[in-house]
């Protein structure tokens, strides 16, 4: 197994899912402002579902999403974290940007502080050349993290989501990247 990653950012930790964190993910997976972008909220099935998919991302490549916990409160707050795009679309192969909090830590700044740990990891420690990040074209919220961190998309590149049927409203998205060296100039 490789060098298992936990990160650390001014108010958060990033570290390892926890047995603890598994109730107040499926709280927040069942919450429909958070799923709005989604097709549908989870089941505690589903949730457990995706902790199993995370897991699964650590123990092949030693990062994944990580879980966020607030060092002031000690309260998990949702995830952000890297793993290589799970579809084939034309910019693959990539490792993707992704983040999910729950709603009542939202408008903190917590997204992009835990997103910056992220990027900083995946651009010295693994050694990545760039990072994608994507999300349906009305998750305004979502592309303002990307925004903040210094992600740029090319409207060229936007694509349909091909785990979504054809004509559904999820299925139109945005790509945004951030190369390296960009990365490197923006610091
Ligand atoms: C997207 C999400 C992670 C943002 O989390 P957050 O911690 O509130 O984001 P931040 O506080 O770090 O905000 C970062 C930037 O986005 C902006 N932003 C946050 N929420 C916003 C919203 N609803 N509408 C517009 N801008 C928003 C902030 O103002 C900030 O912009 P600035 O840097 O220009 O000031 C959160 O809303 C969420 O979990 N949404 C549901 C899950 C989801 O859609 N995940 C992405 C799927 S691809």
């Amino acid at each position: 197994m490789p060098a298992q990653i936990e990160l650390d950012s001014p108010r958060l930790s990033l570290r390892r899912w926890r047995a603890e964190d598994h109730a107040a993910f499926a709280e927040l997976n069942d919450d429909p402002e958070v799923m709005r972008h989604f097709p549908a909220c989870l089941s505690r099935a589903e949730s457990e579902q995706q902790i199993e998919r995370i897991e699964a991302d650590f123990a092949r490549h030693g990062f994944g999403f990580w879980a966020l916990e607030r060092k002031d409160s000690g309260a998990f707050i949702g995830f952000t974290g890297l793993r290589p795009v799970a579809f084939d679309a034309g910019f693959c192969p990539a490792v993707e940007i992704a983040w999910r909090l729950a709603r009542s830590h939202w408008h903190q700044g917590f997204a992009s502080e835990a997103a910056r740990a992220a990027l900083a990891c995946g651009f010295t420690r693994l050694g990545l050349e760039q990072i994608v990040s994507f999300t349906a074209v009305d998750n305004l919220a979502s592309q303002q993290v990307m925004r903040a961190i210094g992600m740029q998309r090319d409207p060229a590149e936007d694509f349909e989501h091909p785990a979504l049927p054809a004509g559904h409203r999820l299925r139109p998205h945005v790509l945004y990247r951030l190369r390296r060296s960009d990365w490197e100039a923006g610091r």
